[in-house]
């Protein structure tokens, strides 16, 4: 960790080399990898894994069950769960949910528990993710539905020359193309 915060709680968190974290999080008994960046406001419950690479804005909640792979984008206020029928007491299932290697969340997504995000999937902003989502999907809307794929040669002409006709106005560093 670079910076260590001041109004945060952290307890017994395995966190990698050059991973920042922001002030006003609350993390505890969790993995999260090197180079990650974590937002003011995340919550991050006991047990889960956080790769490598991974960006996670604020407002962000993620509760047991969790696993983010490498390179993962979690978008500001996304809401993981990991319960599907829940009362204030008595028994339940932690249904897991796994985001796999390079993929992006939307702001303000919510999943339902018990899913996987495939590889490199773009989930849009506000969806709510209630069947698992294949790789490369770009999925959208409530419940959400596949769109196309990051793979379409359509899609990947239009997001180059987004960024192509952005130039001067681009931010972030250099990097590879980040789609696959
Ligand atoms: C999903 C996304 C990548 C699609 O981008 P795109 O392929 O360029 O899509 P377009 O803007 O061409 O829109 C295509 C259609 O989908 C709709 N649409 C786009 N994003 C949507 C979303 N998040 N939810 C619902 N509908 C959406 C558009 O209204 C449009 O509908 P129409 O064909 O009826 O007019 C993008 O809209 C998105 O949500 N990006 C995530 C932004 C974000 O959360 N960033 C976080 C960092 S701040």
């Amino acid at each position: 960790m670079t910076k260590k915060p001041k109004f945060s709680i952290i307890k017994n968190v395995e966190i990698g080399e050059n991973t920042r974290i922001h002030d006003q999080v609350n993390l505890y008994k969790c993995k999260i990898g090197k180079n990650c960046k974590i937002d003011a406001y995340v919550y991050i419950e006991e047990g889960v894994e956080i790769g490598n690479n991974v960006k996670i804005r604020p407002f962000t909640f993620i509760p047991t069950g969790v696993k983010i792979e490498d390179n993962v984008f979690i978008g500001p206020g996304v809401i993981f769960t990991n319960d599907k029928y829940p009362r204030v007491r008595g028994k339940w299932k932690l249904l897991k949910t796994t985001v796999k290697k390079g993929a992006s969340i939307g702001a303000k997504t919510v999943i339902l528990p018990g899913i996987t995000i495939g590889k490199y999937a773009l989930i849009g902003a506000g969806s709510v993710i209630t069947k698992n989502i294949p790789d490369y999907a770009i999925a959208i809307g409530n419940p959400a539905k596949i769109i196309g794929y990051v793979t379409d040669e359509k899609f990947k002409e239009k997001v180059g020359r987004f960024l192509e006709e952005a130039e001067g106005e681009l931010k972030g560093e250099e990097a590879e193309w980040p789609w696959p």
